[in-house]
This record gives C-alpha cells, structure tokens and sequence, in this order.
C-alpha cells in the first residue's frame, strides 16, 4: 500500500537541456570489464533516452583484446539487459552505431599515437570536436602507465583547435584509488603531474544514487530536521552496507582488498560524510568537498578495540550448501582477508562530541541492505508508567532511518497511543517510499556520474584531500589488523548477520543493531 503522496510538481523536463554536455567522445580503458557492458553503457543510453547527451557523441572502448567486430553488438545486449531497454527501442539502433572499439597494450606507449589518430577519426567523423571524458575502469595497477602515456602524447592538455578553441578532457579514475595512505597519495601525484584536479573525477558509484544525493535534500532543505540533529537530541548512528552475495570469482582482487577497503574507506566514509557534515554555503563543488573533508578530519583516530573483523565460513542458504570464504576460487585456504567490518567511530566536534557512529560492512550477510539509522534520545522523564499505562516497555527510542537501497525510502518511527481505555503506546512507523512517490527507475547512478563529469562538475566525486583524509583513518586500522592476525576465522557464518563480536561493540555500551 502506497504511503507516500507527492505533492509537489513533477520535475521540469525543460530544466534538463541546461545540462546537456558539449560535443565528445567517451573513452573507457578496460572496456572489455563487466562493468562497462552491465553499467556505463546502460547508463550513458538512459542519458541519451533523457536527451541528456549532445547530438555529437561517440563511445570508444579500448582494451587489450581484438573485439572489433563484436564489442558494439555486446554493449547493445548490456544495454537491454542491464538498462531495461526493449530490443525495438528507436534510438537504440543509431545510439549503438556511435559506439566503437580500439584494441590496445595499456603499457605500450606507441599504441597512444594510434590511439590519438584514432580519436582524430572519431572527431571527424562524429564531430566530436576533440573534447573528450576518459574513463580508467581497468585494473588499478594500469592507471599510472594510462595517466603518464596520455600526458607524454599530449592527450592530457589539448592545443587550441584551428579555431582558437582549446578542447576539454575529464578523467574518471575509477575505485580502488590506492590500497593505503601512502599509495593513494603516490597516485595523487601521479596523477596531479598530467592533470589539473579540476579535471580529475575520482567516481565513488555510491555518489550516484538518488538515495544518497537525497540525505542532503533531507538535510538541508528541510527545516525541521536540523534543529535535532545533533548531540542534544541523537543517542547514536548506525550504517549498515550488508551484501548477501559472496565474492563473485573476484577472489584475487578481494585477496588485496578487503571489506574495510573495498566498501568501508570509500562507499560508508561518503555515507557517514553526508549524515555528518555542517551546511555548505552552497552546493557548488568546493563548498560541499570542504565539509566533507572537516568531518573525516574530526574523527578520533579508530582504536584496535573500537573494530571488528570477520570472514564467512560455509553455510546452507535456502537450501543450497555455500562455500566459506577460504573455500572459493583463487582465495587462500588461510586467508586472514576480512569479508565484514564493523567499527565504532567518535566525530569529535561541536555537533557531534560524545555520539558513536556505528558502521559496519559485510559479504554473505543475512540480506543485501544499505541502510541509515539515526537513533534519538528518549524524552528526559518516563510520563507514561505506572497508573493507567501498562506497557512501558513499548516507550522506544524515535528513529529516522534512511533506506539506500534496495526499497529505497525513509521511515520515521514514534510512539503512539494505543486505542483503547487506558494510555498504552505502541511504536508506529511512516514511510516515505521512493518508487510510490516517484516510480520505479532503471537508473544504475552511473548516469549522474557520466553526465557530470562531462559537464565538469565535481561536486559528486572525490577529490584529492578527501581520499588522502579517509585513507589516513583506515591506514592504521589496517596496520593493526595486520599485526594481530585472527586465529578464530571462519567467525560467522555465510547468510547471518556477521561474527558476534560485532554485536558485543555495541552491547558494551548498552545498545544493539537495529534489525534490519
Ligand atoms: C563495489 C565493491 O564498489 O561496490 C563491490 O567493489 C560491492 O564489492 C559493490 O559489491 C556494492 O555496490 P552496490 O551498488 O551493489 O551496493
């Protein structure tokens, strides 16, 4: 049942043509990767379903393999697949024909001149007038051999056209930037020497979700929030970014990653940034990255005894034996590689002194839920004991919780009287549902992304002192975990909510989990 009435008109269409990119070509390094066939395609066709892309656009997908003859028709099948496009679509045909392919050895400075001749091709045959959005989506370890060649061949910072005008290029880095502190920041460097920052977007696909764009929303153009955000009013938070799948033969890859670094640095640091940070000035990219940077900058460096660490053993999950983690394919047999994080963080400053955040991570969790609570105080004397109120207990803490994903939306929990002669309470909830107010959507939060980048606006993505500040929180937890390696792993069980110490970290101070 639909709980949620949207009073105010719908969006504008008209507004949207101001966002309409100039001219360029798209250029995806390691197109041959799941994730340009299952995202950035479907994302970039829901852009051009929008009328959100310019009329002179190209799509080049470089990798390492020859699939000239077969890389368009595979990016078409992700786009029905993945991006809920019937086959019939009339814009579908003429959108795919502007998507080409370049086979090329990232470590192979040569192939760079080809590949320049190639974008040369495209221009003219596209008029895409030399602008162009790069996206790293390869292995991290190529990403310095892509940003060094592109600055070598003069890719980086294009001449004056004959016209006087000097083309634009935007790179997207995508994530794992870096493995520690001192890597990122190496990276940064790197990257910093061929670029200016202003044309470095450093994507975390969380940024992209309606659903995270809207805790500011909620924040910030709604006056009756903010006067009880704070410590006065908010016992804790919690944050919770549960998987229920495994590690999908991904096994080197999460080997050196990790839960603490695969979601926990990035996609949970953004989260708990938005729930945290002060009012911006304004929306503008600057003024947002400087609040954000202040709250990562505020929490107290993470104690060993403040974290939790787990790692899935096998289970039986509806029926079906599921390997443990050591079980899975490329993946030690005595890995010490965490699948679930959890850890208690203090934001030391004015609003927030003396109110733990709680935040865990995991694979092979009980559901996939992405999820938000806010727990406020109870009111400062129990008016509703003893006389005619008999159940007491039912008096729970007011909660806002905020729903990532998946049925996106937010509730907001506070007591009410019971029908009835005498003044029981019962705990009640309202919804605000994303797909009743608003409908369902195929979006993936890659067409945010896209469409920004091109367009320069940084504000959704990661700059250089972001990253550098949440490294240098998780840095030391990673050095501690490494030096006090776990001899009890397996600690939970694939499909339950994680080890049990992670429940201790709150009962040691009086709370738990809300249930999700
Ligand atoms: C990626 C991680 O960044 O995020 C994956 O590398 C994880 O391990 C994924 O599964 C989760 O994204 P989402 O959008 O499904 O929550």
């Amino acid at each position: 049942m639909a709980t949620t009435q949207v009073i105010a008109p719908e969006k504008n269409a008209a507004s949207n043509s101001e966002r309409v990119p100039d001219p360029c070509v798209v250029v995806i390094f390691g197109a041959s990767g799941d994730l340009t066939k299952r995202k950035l395609l479907p994302a970039l066709y829901h852009l051009e379903q929008a009328n959100l892309l310019p009329k002179d656009f190209a799509v080049l997908g470089v990798a390492r393999r020859a699939l000239e003859t077969t890389f368009a028709p595979d990016m078409k099948e992700g786009i029905i697949a993945g991006g809920g496009v019937e086959e019939s679509e009339a814009q579908l045909g003429p959108f795919v024909d502007r998507v080409q392919y370049f086979a090329m050895n990232f470590d192979d400075g040569d192939g760079y001149d080809a590949l320049k001749k190639k974008l040369a091709e495209l221009d003219g045959k596209f008029n895409t007038q030399g602008n162009r959005l790069f996206y790293l989506a390869t292995a991290p370890e190529y990403f310095s051999d892509i940003i060094n060649y592109l600055g070598e061949h003069k890719m980086a910072q294009p001449e004056k056209d004959k016209d006087g005008k000097t083309p634009w290029v935007h790179t997207i880095i995508e994530k794992p930037f870096g493995h520690d502190l001192e890597s990122a920041r190496a990276l940064n460097d790197e990257v910093n020497k061929v670029f200016h920052e202003d044309q470095i977007f450093r994507i975390d696909h969380y940024l992209g979700k309606e659903t995270v764009q809207n805790i500011l929303v909620f924040r910030f153009a709604n006056s009756i929030f903010e006067s009880v955000w704070n410590r006065n009013y908010i016992d804790h938070v919690e944050i919770t970014a549960a998987e229920s799948i495994g590690i999908e033969g991904r096994g080197p890859f999460y080997e050196q990653a990790g839960a603490l670094r695969d979601v926990v640095q990035n996609h949970v640091m953004e989260l708990l940034s938005f729930v945290a940070m002060e009012p911006p000035i304004s929306f503008q990219s600057e003024a947002v990255r400087v609040e954000k940077v202040k709250v990562w900058k505020a929490i107290n460096p993470i104690k060993l005894e403040d974290t939790v660490r787990g790692q899935y053993g096998p289970s039986t999950i509806g029926g079906k034996a599921v390997p443990g983690y050591r079980e899975e394919d490329r993946v030690s047999p005595e890995s010490q590689t965490e699948t679930f994080a959890a850890l208690r963080l203090e934001i030391d400053n004015w609003r927030w002194a003396g109110v733990p955040f709680y935040i865990r991570a995991g694979k092979r969790l009980e559901k996939r839920v992405t999820e938000i609570t806010i727990q406020f105080k109870q009111p400062p004397m129990h008016l509703f004991q003893g006389g005619e109120c008999h159940n007491t207990e039912a008096v729970e803490p007011n909660l806002i919780s905020m729903r990532i994903q998946p049925d996106e939306g937010i509730s907001l929990r506070f007591g009410a009287k019971l029908p009835g002669p005498s003044m029981d309470l019962s705990p009640v909830q309202m919804n605000f549902s994303y797909a009743d107010a608003f409908g369902k959507s195929s979006a993936n939060g890659y067409e945010r992304l896209l469409l920004d980048a091109m367009l320069g606006d940084g504000t959704l993505f990661t700059h250089r002192d972001g990253v550098e500040a949440t490294w240098a929180l998780m840095t030391p937890v990673l050095k501690a975990w490494k030096e006090n390696p776990l001899k009890d792993l397996p600690n939970y069980a694939a499909g339950t909510w994680g080890p049990e110490a992670a429940d201790e970290l709150l009962a040691s101070q009086g709370r738990k989990w809300r249930k999700l």
